[in-house]
């Protein structure tokens, strides 16, 4: 019952959260998020939970995210880093592959870039309940990130994709944007979400990195990235175009 009334109450705020937004990026099928700073400090009120249940047909598995690190040194000055994990997401059920990291892969085989996928020391759960408890924690206990981008001199411009929790950037995006100098180089967000859109990450990107160049973010949905792979495409076509790329 309590679950069901907080289903509820988190589907009526993702409602406001989605009317709430509005510019600031692209989006394959809702606006993309300008929440203020204010607004956000409230993310972790029940009025802006993640705002569903995971697809009831959805069901743990062995299926763990793919853990492995690809940094590669192509010469590339644009670096695509992402967060994206695998398991048991929102919408879609167990995945193999994250909603971000296919759309992660499809900027840097459109581009040429290079990739880096940002990993905790620390594996996450592959199920959608554990994600949103380790999520909450992590705000008071950041995670470590397993890997360093030694040649982080090299790129001038940085795609920056992770899923949006709790209507924010993860905590993990948090500590990438602190553990590196962006000073001076540009910073292009991109995400994918469960109907909020950026949700007004780009302005936790610039306030973390506030003297870097903060490009049009995109925002397409998981379930989008992860079913409908061509329109997915479609959109990551058309924004790296409108955005000379
Ligand atoms: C802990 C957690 C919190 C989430 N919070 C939101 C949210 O506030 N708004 C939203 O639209 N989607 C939310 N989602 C859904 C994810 O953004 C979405 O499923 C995303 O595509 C997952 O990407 P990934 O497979 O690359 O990790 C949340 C998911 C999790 C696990």
């Amino acid at each position: 019952m309590v679950k069901k009334l907080l289903s509820f109450l988190l589907c009526a705020c993702l409602l406001l959260t989605v009317t709430a937004c509005s510019g600031g990026g692209t989006t394959d099928s809702e606006p993309a998020g300008t929440k203020s700073p204010e607004s956000r400090s409230n993310q972790h009120d029940t009025s802006n939970q993640p705002e569903n249940e995971p697809d009831a047909s959805a069901s743990p598995s062995e299926n763990e995210p793919d853990q492995s690190s690809d940094e590669t040194t192509s010469g590339s000055n644009i670096l695509v880093a992402y967060f994206s994990l695998a398991g048991e997401q929102y919408e879609v059920g167990v995945i193999e592959k994250g909603n971000t990291e296919i759309v992660a892969e499809m900027i840097a085989d459109a581009i040429g870039a290079d990739t880096f996928k940002i990993e905790s020391t620390e594996e996450y759960p592959t199920t959608y309940d554990g994600l949103l408890d380790i999520s909450r924690k992590e705000e008071d206990d950041p995670p470590e990130i397993a890997d360093t981008v030694d040649n982080m001199d090299d790129y001038d411009t940085i795609f920056l994709g992770y899923p949006i929790w709790w209507g924010d950037t993860p905590t993990i995006i948090k500590v990438f944007l602190q553990s590196y100098d962006f000073s001076g180089k540009t910073i292009i967000p991109f995400c994918t979400h469960g109907g909020s859109g950026l949700a007004g990450t780009d302005r936790t990107i610039s306030g973390l990195c506030p003297d870097s160049t903060i490009g049009e973010g995109l925002a397409i949905r998981g379930s989008t990235a992860q079913n409908d792979r061509d329109s997915a495409k479609e959109s990551v076509t058309k924004w790296l175009s409108d955005n000379g790329y």
